[in-house]
């Protein structure tokens, strides 16, 4: 039945993105942009360090979890079947969709394994403490200060390119929801779509 009605069959509101879905995704996508300033932040030099401490843990806890939700959204995508794109959606905007998809979520795994494999080459050896509770294992990887380098830019290019790639995606959806007038971004926050057609999905795909 939930496989049915995340599919759109049976749905009377043209809302087919499931609850679990629709929760991941915004829940990540909030993260993303507060860790996207944490990480920010906490590389002025000019802040207290006591403060910077606080905020890198907290970036590195919330990081971490990032990357278990990014996980679950994987799994839920397996599990689970999905709309497809909006009726009014050419093929070309259907390519660009699945494709800023596809790769939005392989950042999301991109960006905080880089982060964890800074701390884990970092020659300071800063412990990380998940929510200052569990000490979360270094990854195998040799610490050094050129190993630190490498990571911090794969970490920073990866951040920035998310940020901009959520930016541009965020910009289609209220694009399509204030000019286009469909239902792309009312489905994903489980609202009923004006019309239902446009929002109604037939068959299940993947991104
Ligand atoms: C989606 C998740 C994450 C995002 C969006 C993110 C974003 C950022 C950003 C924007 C910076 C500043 C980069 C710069 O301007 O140099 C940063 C730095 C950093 N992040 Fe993350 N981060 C994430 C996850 C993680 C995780 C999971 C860890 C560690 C477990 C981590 C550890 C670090 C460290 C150590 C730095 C400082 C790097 C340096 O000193 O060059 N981050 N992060
Ligand atoms: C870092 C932030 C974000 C990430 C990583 C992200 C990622 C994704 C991904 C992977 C999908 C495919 C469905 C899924 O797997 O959940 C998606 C769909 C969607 N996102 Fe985002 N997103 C972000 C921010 C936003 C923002 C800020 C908005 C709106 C202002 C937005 C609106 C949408 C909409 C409307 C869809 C459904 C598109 C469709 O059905 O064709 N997203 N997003």
């Amino acid at each position: 039945m939930q496989r049915r009605r995340q599919a759109g069959y049976g749905t009377e509101y043209g809302t087919p993105y499931g609850t679990v879905a629709i929760c991941l995704h915004w829940l990540i996508a909030a993260l993303v942009l507060a860790l996207i300033g944490t990480g920010f932040a906490m590389r002025r030099t000019e802040i207290d360090p006591a403060l910077q401490f606080s905020l890198y843990q907290w970036h590195k806890s919330l990081g971490l979890t990032v990357l278990v939700l990014a996980a679950l959204r994987e799994i839920h995508w397996l599990v689970a079947r999905h709309p497809e794109p909006v009726a009014d959606l050419g093929p070309i905007e259907r390519q660009a969709s699945r494709t800023t998809h596809v790769v939005l979520a392989i950042l999301c795994f991109l960006v905080p394994l880089s982060g964890w494999a800074v701390a884990s080459t970092s020659t300071l050896a800063i412990p990380t403490l998940l929510f200052d509770v569990v000490l979360v294992p270094a990854l195998p990887l040799e610490r050094s200060a050129a190993g630190e380098t490498f990571w911090s830019l794969v970490h920073a290019w990866s951040a920035y390119l998310l940020l901009a790639l959520a930016a541009l995606h965020a910009a289609a959806a209220l694009h399509h929801h204030f000019i286009r007038r469909n239902a792309v971004l009312l489905r994903m926050l489980g609202r009923p779509a004006a019309g239902g057609s446009s929002g109604r999905a037939r068959g299940g795909t993947r991104r």
